[in-house]
C-alpha cells in the first residue's frame, strides 16, 4: 500500500458529491494501492446533511478509506491536501444576472484559492468543476500566487465524454473505438467540441460520419455537445450530477495517473498562447498526461471553419476574465 493521500472535495454534501466521494473512497481515483483521506467541505448549512453522507461512507467500509475531514473553513480542510476537486459553487438564482453569478462565485474561489496557497501540499492539484469552470479556476489561480498556474485545471472531460459518445452512436461504433476527440475553449455553449482531427477505429471521423457529415457537423453534434448540460436539466429538473463526477474522476485520474499512449484528452489548462488563445486564460485544449504533468497537444492543423469557433469561445473567456478583473477578484 501506498501512503495516503490528502483528496479535498467542495460542495460535498451537494448532487456531484454524492456520486464522486463513494467513486474515489472506492479507488476509482487513485487506484486500489492507494488509500485517500477525504477532507470535505460545505458550507455551515449543510454541514448536516454532509454528515450523513459521511455515515454512509463509513457503511461502505471501503479498504482505500483512511479517513473523513469535514468542515465549513477552507484554511482548515486544504490543509496538507495533494488534491482539491473545486466542485461547489453558487447556482444561477432567479433574477441573478451573470455578473451576480461571476461575484458570488468570485467570493468563493478567491478565498479557496488563497486556502489552497496558505494549507495545502507543496505537489496539491486543483480540478475546478464548479460553474463558470474556467473563470473560476482563473480566480482560484490568480488568488494562489505560491502554486505554479499549471496546478489550476478546470473540467471540459464531460463535453470531452459526451462528444465520444455522440460520435459512436452517430456511426455505430463502440465509444472505445472513438479517439483523439478535441474539446476548445470555455465549459459552455461557446465550446467548440472538434471532429477534424478526431478518429473511428484509427479512421478520420469526419470521413467515418458519411455524406452527411458536414451538415451532421454544423447542424446536430455540435449543438448536441454544447448544449448537453441544459438537455439534462431540462429533462431531469436539476444538472448532470453523475456524468459530472465521473468526468471528474477521469479528469483527475489521467492527469495523476497518465492517459492513454497515442491518444489525447480535453483539459482545460493555463494557455501559453498556443493556438493563438490568449496567454493566461484557462481554455480546453487537447493535451498528453503523464506522471502528474500535461503537455498540450501542438502542430494541429486548424481550418477557418475551427479557427472561427475557437475565437468565439475564447473571446467569451476574455469577457469573463475582463469582467472579474474589474470586480477585483483577480
Ligand atoms: P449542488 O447545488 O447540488 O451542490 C453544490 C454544493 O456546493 C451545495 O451542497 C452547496 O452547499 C455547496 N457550496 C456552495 N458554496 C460553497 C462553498 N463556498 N464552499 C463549499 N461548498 C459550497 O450542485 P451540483 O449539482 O453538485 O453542481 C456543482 C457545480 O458543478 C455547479 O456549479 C454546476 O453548475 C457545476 N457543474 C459543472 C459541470 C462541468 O462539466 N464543469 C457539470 C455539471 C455541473
Ligand atoms: C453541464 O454541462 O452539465 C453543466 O455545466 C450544466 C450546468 O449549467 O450546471
Amino acid at each position: 500500500m501506498n501512503a495516503p493521500v490528502k483528496v479535498a472535495v467542495t460542495g460535498a454534501a451537494g448532487q456531484i458529491g454524492y456520486s464522486l466521494l463513494f467513486r474515489i473512497a472506492s479507488g476509482e481515483l487513485l487506484g486500489k494501492d492507494t488509500p485517500v483521506e477525504l477532507r470535505l467541505l460545505e458550507i455551515t448549512p449543510a454541514l448536516k446533511t454532509l454528515e450523513g453522507v459521511v455515515m454512509e461512507l463509513d457503511d461502505c467500509a471501503f479498504p482505500t478509506l483512511a479517513g473523513i475531514e469535514i468542515g465549513d473553513d477552507p484554511n482548515v480542510v486544504f490543509d496538507g491536501a495533494n488534491v482539491a476537486l473545486l466542485v461547489g459553487a453558487r447556482p444561477r438564482s432567479k433574477g441573478m444576472e451573470r455578473g451576480d453569478l461571476l461575484e458570488a462565485n468570485g467570493a468563493i474561489f478567491t478565498a479557496q484559492g488563497r486556502a489552497l496557497n496558505d494549507h495545502a501540499a507543496d505537489d496539491i492539484r486543483v480540478t475546478v468543476t464548479g460553474n463558470p469552470a474556467n473563470t473560476n479556476a482563473l480566480i482560484a489561480r490568480s488568488n494562489a500566487p505560491d502554486i505554479p498556474a499549471e496546478r489550476f485545471t478546470a473540467l471540459t472531460r464531460l463535453d470531452h465524454n459526451r462528444a465520444i459518445a455522440q460520435l459512436a452512436a452517430k456511426v455505430g461504433a463502440p465509444v472505445t473505438d472513438v479517439t483523439h476527440m478535441t474539446i476548445w475553449g470555455n465549459h459552455s455553449a461557446t465550446q467548440y467540441p472538434d471532429l477534424f482531427h478526431a478518429k473511428v477505429a484509427g479512421r478520420n471521423a469526419a470521413e467515418a460520419v458519411g455524406d452527411d457529415g458536414r451538415e451532421w457537423l454544423e447542424n446536430t453534434f455540435i449543438p448536441t455537445v454544447a448544449k448537453r448540460g441544459a438537455a439534462i436539466i431540462e429533462a431531469r429538473g436539476s444538472s448532470s450530477a453523475a456524468s459530472a463526477a465521473s468526468a471528474t474522476i477521469d479528469h483527475t485520474r489521467d492527469w495523476l495517473l497518465g492517459s492513454a499512449e497515442g491518444d489525447w484528452v480535453s483539459m482545460a489548462v493555463t494557455s501559453d498562447g498556443s493556438y493563438g488563445v490568449a496567454e493566461g486564460l484557462i481554455s480546453s485544449f487537447p493535451v498528453t498526461t503523464r506522471d502528474g504533468g500535461y503537455e498540450i497537444v501542438q502542430g494541429l492543423d486548424i481550418d477557418d471553419f475551427s479557427r472561427g469557433r475557437i475565437d468565439a469561445s475564447v473571446a467569451e473567456l476574455a469577457e469573463e476574465r475582463d469582467a472579474v478583473t474589474q470586480l477585483g477578484l483577480v
